[in-house]
């Protein structure tokens, strides 16, 4: 049931909403992202949008699959950001070494090993070099309280993974990989693991 509502962009927003994922995508913005308005952004799976007004005015194009989640983002931020339902590939990438910033937010736990080594991989074609993909999961940690292991196998994503499995396969791609895992950008508990990696400078 909750599934099938978070498959339409309004129940995936008003859900999200729900669980404080604004002030937790500010902190996010804030302490991982810190955009500049002259940035170029790539958001990897965007979904309806929702990271756009956090990016203090930087150039932005989302990418995503999900013609529903397209639509949503057009509504709401069309007037100032771009957003294309594709995708993304290596091969079709619009501007390959240009982008300042990726974001895959909530992303690579809906990926395999393979497709998300790829999405890593996607990101080094599309940064220019010293640009940083920055990612966030959900994530299995050793002492995490029982709710927030339970919230956390509720996910859609089918590839939810221990939070050092994330920062394994991105470093198949990148040098440079930080990894903080966060208990604080939900109001309830939630354990993310975010990714920062920086593509090195030419
Ligand atoms: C949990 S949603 C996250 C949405 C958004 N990033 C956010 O922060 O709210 C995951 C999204 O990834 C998209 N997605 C997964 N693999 C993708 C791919 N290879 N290319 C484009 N979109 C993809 C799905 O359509 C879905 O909208």
């Amino acid at each position: 049931m909750l599934k099938s509502l978070l498959s339409f962009a309004a129940g995936y927003e008003l859900f999200g909403r729900m669980l404080g994922g604004p002030a937790g995508r500010v902190k996010f913005a804030r302490d991982y992202v810190k955009p500049k308005s002259t940035d170029r952004v790539m958001d990897i799976g965007c979904g309806p949008g929702m990271m756009v007004p956090y990016l203090h005015g930087a150039t932005y194009v989302g990418f995503d699959a999900s013609p529903e989640y397209i639509d949503a983002a057009r509504a709401h931020y069309g007037d100032r950001a771009t957003f294309v339902c594709d995708r993304v590939s290596t091969a079709t990438l619009d501007a390959p070494g240009s982008y300042d910033i990726v974001l895959a937010c909530g992303v690579v736990h809906h990926l395999d090993d393979d497709e998300a080594k790829t999405l890593f991989e996607i990101a080094m074609a599309a940064l220019k070099p010293g640009g940083r993909l920055l990612t966030f999961d959900g994530a299995y940690v050793q002492g995490q309280s029982r709710l927030a292991r339970f919230m956390i196998s509720r996910d859609r994503g089918q590839f939810v993974r221990r939070a050092e499995e994330y920062p394994r396969i991105a470093r198949s791609v990148f040098k440079d990989v930080r990894m903080d895992v966060r208990g604080d950008f939900l109001r309830i508990p939630y354990t993310l693991a975010v990714l920062s990696c920086t593509k090195e400078s030419a």
